[in-house]
């Protein structure tokens, strides 16, 4: 078929959808007009910034919350409306954005810092530090006012220090003509706690906590949202109040919540259902459950998937599994792999991560004078976790061999 046949094609069937209006309004990064329960944290991240508005620095802003708990979707929708509000009453004020999960390296934020204040910076061959120095003239000689979002932002201080947010959020004793605010935000409370005390005083001039929603508050969103995305009457009743309930019951994860009515929507629509109904949001659970599983598994180095593939065969021919079973079972796959075998020691903090990620579920108990081993279960449906390592040539050729 021609590329152009192709597109009318998937046109076409995007205008007959017996489901959806406008699905875009389920996607995460879709900003809504109305933001239910976050009524109290809009009014006060809108209070701390509105001295902008006049010309005045605005104080640094920590905001952390656990996910999905909109703290990306109120900074964004706050800052439009200011930047609209500044526009208004001709005030200039420079608004940043960057997440640093995305731009993960300290360059690569300062390039972005740099590109809204109208300075293009070169992608190589300068360095960190005279990348800052062209960054902080350019915006010296704009006299305005810059309001940087620094979203995710334990990404980038875990993996290369805090020294640039300690700048940014000093950055005010270089500047002359120009000021500028920093508003953080992350979803790891741990983050949170580390955060070296200077920085955590000077980036948290006031901090901003956004609360995990409960079941009802998930429903009021997903209501407002199944109203622009659906077609009237599709959606039957206790869809959304599952999908409110299942994402309630993990830590009231807007995000989630939100997925699982769209993934039930697209579940309904390929099995050519005129109706979403709460068959399709079970469907859609396993579905994201195990699309999240495979992206989690595949994404391990390779001693993590051969410590998991370990747990797995002994799992499913006991139930359950030791961590001195784990590490004996792995050793002799790392024998037939012909590669170096990872210490005791690291097979054990493995298995930590692997359990803080979900994956499988390690519990400590005693054994008496013997000492303390963790049991080791499954987290996770064998069939996804098969799909996952199935991917990894050399886990693969492992499977192979122990069937
Ligand atoms: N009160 C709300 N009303 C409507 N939609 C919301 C609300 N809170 C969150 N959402 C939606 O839920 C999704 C997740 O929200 P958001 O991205 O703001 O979470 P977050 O706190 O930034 O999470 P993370 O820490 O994972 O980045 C988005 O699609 C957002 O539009
Ligand atoms: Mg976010």
């Amino acid at each position: 078929m021609k590329a152009s046949d192709v597109l009318e094609e998937v046109f076409a069937q995007a205008l007959s959808s017996k489901i959806f209006v406008n699905r875009e309004v389920l996607r995460p990064d879709y900003i809504p007009d109305q933001l239910p329960h976050r009524e109290e944290q809009i009014a006060k991240l809108g209070s701390i910034l509105a001295p902008a508005l006049r010309g005045y620095r605005p104080s640094n802003v920590f905001i952390y919350g656990l996910t999905g708990t909109g703290k990306t979707a109120v900074t964004k929708f706050v800052l439009k409306k200011l930047k609209s509000k500044a526009l208004e009453l001709g005030t200039s004020i420079d608004v940043c954005y960057v997440n640093t999960r995305q731009d993960d390296t300290t360059y690569r934020v300062i390039f972005r810092l740099a590109e809204c204040v109208g300075l293009k910076l070169p992608f190589t061959g300068i360095s960190t530090a005279e990348a800052y120095r062209r960054f902080m003239k350019a915006l010296d000689s704009r006299a305005t006012l810059m309001i940087v979002v620094l979203d995710e932002i334990d990404f980038l201080v875990k993996k290369h220090g805090d020294e640039l947010l300690y700048r940014l959020t000093r950055a005010n004793e270089e500047l002359s003509l120009s000021k500028i605010s920093v508003i953080g935000i992350t979803n790891d409370l741990k983050f949170v706690d580390n955060l070296d005390p200077r920085v955590r005083s000077s980036l948290g001039e006031v901090e901003l906590v956004f609360p995990p929603y409960n079941a009802s508050q998930l429903e009021d969103i997903l209501n407002d949202r199944a109203r622009l995305a659906f077609r009237p009457g599709v959606v039957r009743d206790g869809v959304i109040s599952l999908c409110a309930a299942l994402a309630a019951r993990e830590h009231g994860d807007a995000r989630r919540a939100l997925d699982l009515l769209r993934v039930a929507g697209e579940i309904a629509e390929r099995e050519g259902a005129d109706y979403v109904g709460v068959e399709h949001v079970y469907k859609a659970r396993t579905e994201i459950e195990h699309d999240r599983v495979v992206e989690v598994v595949s994404s391990l180095p390779l001693h993590g998937k051969l410590v998991l593939l370990a747990i797995y065969n002994i799992v499913r021919s006991r139930g359950k599994a030791t961590t001195g079973e784990v590490y004996a079972h792995y050793k002799s796959l790392c024998t037939k792999l012909n590669i170096e075998s990872v210490t005791q020691r690291r097979v054990s903090d493995i298995i930590s991560e692997l359990d803080m990620m979900g994956i499988v579920n390690a519990r400590v108990v005693s054994r008496g004078r013997y000492g303390k081993t963790r049991i080791i279960t499954l987290a996770v449906s064998e069939e996804s976790l098969l799909t996952a390592l199935k991917e990894d040539p050399y886990v693969e050729v492992l499977l192979d061999r122990s069937r």
